[in-house]
């Protein structure tokens, strides 16, 4: 069975955890995938470090481009992060007729309808589970297994790095800063953590998640953000002696006048099932016309959950490697000629 070639560029948390689950569990990837699915070649900036996770089987390089050129690659998986390098990858890997995983959020949500449209024209596929709540398979989930469904509303803790302070600060009576340290120091946050409390992080994953559900384009430009850093200890003292937890919620809904794009701390009932969801898990509420409300909680974060998601998306496309280009999944369940402006 000839196998899939795929090139990494980023060998760092979630590339380590992609290289340890593509090894651990081969043969069962494998015979769901149909054929073995191997990396061949990595980029990296550290290059003793890749060393350290890659091994001596994988080719390294410290030029991305290396792996984007190589003719033997068949998926380029892009974990750098960040819209600049990641962007001018991910299109150069589209345009030499490359399949692509991201677990890239910002570039999805942020440039993800010029992305989409240049990779149905060349025919290739561009997957981004990881790119949504690390180890929740929820883009499969609204895109797959809730089809049949017209989606009233989503709405979820979908950043792991606050809902880790939020739940020290109640929990442990911890200060803001020093939980954001240990967040930092656990690999959660973002490289600027700034990303994660002030809500940028949850609203490109909202944006992602309503272009699916709603079958739009990607408009994070249209998203209403509001974070943490300004809560204090006594807000979320006065919340529990009320019956409530603070959590960073995520909500995006069709309204009359369009599509709603919010992330804001919200007060939840302690009652209520998702108020209970705390430190680094994010859960999910989708609620679709047929099947009601539907909730999807995992972890958010972390080497081996964001590598799962990663290597799901390698095993969907190496089935669909041989498939013809016209029976694949559209990105987004629009055509590139009805992208618009639609009101928020
Ligand atoms: N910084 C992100 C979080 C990582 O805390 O949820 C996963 O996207």
């Amino acid at each position: 069975m000839k196998p899939i070639n795929v090139g990494l560029c980023g060998v760092g948390t979630v590339g380590g955890g992609t290289i340890t689950v593509l090894k651990r569990n081969a043969i069962e990837i494998t015979r769901r995938a149909g054929r073995p699915i191997v990396i061949t070649m990595a980029a990296n900036r550290d290059l003793i470090r890749a060393r350290e996770l890659c091994g001596d089987d994988i080719t390294l390089t410290s030029d991305a481009m290396d792996v984007v050129n190589n003719p033997e690659i068949d998926i380029v998986v892009e974990l750098i992060g960040g819209t600049t390098i990641a962007k001018d990858l991910v299109l150069a890997a589209i345009a030499n007729g490359k399949h692509v995983v991201t677990a890239n959020k910002k570039l999805i949500a942020e440039h993800g309808n010029e992305i989409f449209t240049r990779a149905t024209e060349k025919g290739v596929m561009v997957s981004f589970e990881a790119a949504v709540a690390g180890g929740i398979p929820i883009i499969k989930a609204l895109r797959e297994g809730l089809t049949a469904n017209k989606i009233e509303w989503v709405a979820g803790i979908i950043n792991g790095t606050s809902n880790f302070i939020l739940t020290e600060m109640r929990d442990k009576g911890l200060a803001f800063n020093d939980v954001l340290k240990e967040a930092q120091r656990l690999g959660y946050a973002e490289a600027d953590p700034t990303f994660d409390i002030e809500g940028h992080d949850a609203a490109h994953k909202l944006t992602i998640m309503s272009a699916i559900a709603f079958g739009i384009p990607v408009q994070f430009d249209k998203a209403y953000l509001e974070g943490i850093s300004k809560l204090a200890a006594i807000d979320i003292q006065y919340a529990q002696e009320l019956g409530y937890r603070i959590k960073l919620l995520g909500m995006t809904r069709r309204r009359e006048q369009g599509i709603e794009l919010r992330v804001a701390p919200t007060l939840i009932p302690a009652r209520r099932l998702i108020a209970n969801v705390d430190g680094v898990m994010n859960a999910i509420l989708v609620k679709g016309d047929a099947v009601g409300a539907t909730m999807y909680y995992g972890p958010g974060a972390g080497a081996e959950p964001t590598a799962s998601s990663v290597i799901a998306d390698l095993v969907d496309i190496t089935r669909l490697h041989t498939a013809d280009p016209e029976q694949r999944v559209p990105h987004l369940a629009f055509q590139p000629s009805q992208i618009a402006d639609l009101p928020i």
